[in-house]
């Protein structure tokens, strides 16, 4: 069976760009694969993260990715900082990496700009990526299309320590979805959906209750045109809602075009707020009844378990290609 690996960062409740790009793959993609889930949190700190709200996200965050549909007997979830092989391995691959394609990264340069605090875990974000990827000997990562360059920069590292060292790792693939790898701010359709986003307007929180979902649909940016129709470049807002709604509700573009055929915007707009409560609903009845069991803990010592017993594994032969240590060391 071929191993599948992705994470998302607890920094704040997930939205519905974090659903459609990641999770819904992950969704499908499980009965197929080898599936390791995880909750980067090491990640989450290379930007200012409140102690008590990290903690809370984190839980929070495990509690959404059984909420959506993963089955914990069939997929192994986790939290990065218990498994130490992550950081581990990230300087490791810190040693290979070369600053100038780390500050080339698009995500480094939008977050460090004009700053003056710019932490250099915020630079080498990527190698520990690249780690939590290459330790699971991964196959494919399922993600939204804003991770494409920290993906090709994992495939890079890779294959840079394959032929400097040992031929250890696997070369990854990237799974984007065909529609919703890039879903938009509801108020700047040119900018992607945030749940780091100081305008909680411009995002859907999977937390919303049906009126703000309502709400943030109503004022939603658009057009002046009124026509319901796909067009990315001069319609970004109106098509990025189309996207939305195709996707949730399982119809092609083009027949959402034709039901709202003269009909305006305010109708369309109606109708997509319920498609997206109903499919929120019932993942907020099970992510409140998960939050207050304590069935949450168990899977997540069960699959801390069983990520540290894969990884340390990657761990010495990583080590033992770069000479570290002694070979002889016995593996625990
Ligand atoms: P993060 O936490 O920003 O996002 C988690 C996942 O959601 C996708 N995503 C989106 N997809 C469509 N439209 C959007 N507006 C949108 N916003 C976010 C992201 O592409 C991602 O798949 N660096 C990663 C976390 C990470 C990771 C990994 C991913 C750490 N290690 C190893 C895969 C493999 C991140 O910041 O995702």
């Amino acid at each position: 069976m071929k191993t599948i690996f992705s994470g998302i960062q607890p920094s704040g409740t997930i939205t519905l760009g974090n659903y459609l790009g990641a999770m819904k793959q992950f969704l499908d993609l499980q009965h197929e694969y080898n599936c390791y889930f995880c909750i980067v949190d090491q990640h989450a700190i290379t930007v200012p993260q409140d102690r008590l709200e990290l903690r809370k996200n984190i839980r929070s965050l495990a509690a959404f990715y059984l909420a959506i549909g993963l089955d914990p007997e069939r997929i192994t979830l986790f939290i990065q900082s218990e498994v130490p092989a992550h950081a581990q391995a990230a300087w490791m691959l810190q040693c290979v990496a070369y600053i100038g394609e780390l500050e080339r990264m698009t995500q480094f340069k939008d977050k460090s700009t004009g700053r003056d605090a710019v932490t250099a875990g915020l630079l080498t974000y990527p190698p520990l990526m690249a780690a939590d990827i290459l330790l699971y000997g991964t196959d494919l990562v399922p993600v939204g299309d804003d991770q494409k360059q920290h993906l090709e920069l994992t495939r890079n590292l890779a294959e840079r320590f394959n032929n400097k060292y040992n031929d250890i790792f696997t070369i990854p693939e990237i799974s984007i979805p065909k529609i919703g790898a890039r879903i938009m701010s509801l108020q700047n359709p040119n900018k992607k959906m945030s749940k780091s986003d100081p305008n909680s307007k411009g995002y859907i929180s999977m937390l919303d209750t049906p009126k703000q979902i309502e709400k943030k649909m109503k004022s939603a940016v658009t057009d002046s045109s009124g026509i319901v129709k796909y067009d990315k470049e001069n319609k970004p807002g109106i098509s990025n809602l189309l996207s939305i709604y195709s996707i949730l509700d399982k119809t092609p573009i083009a027949e959402l075009e034709k039901k709202y055929e003269g009909k305006g915007y305010g109708e369309f707009k109606a109708d997509i707020a319920q498609i997206v409560i109903k499919t929120i609903e019932p993942i907020q009845e099970k992510y409140n009844k998960l939050m207050e069991s304590s069935e949450l803990d168990n899977i997540l010592d069960k699959g801390a378990e069983k990520a540290n017993i894969a990884a340390n594994k990657m761990l010495r032969k990583m080590e033992n290609a770069m000479g570290l240590g002694r070979k002889t060391k016995k593996i625990k």
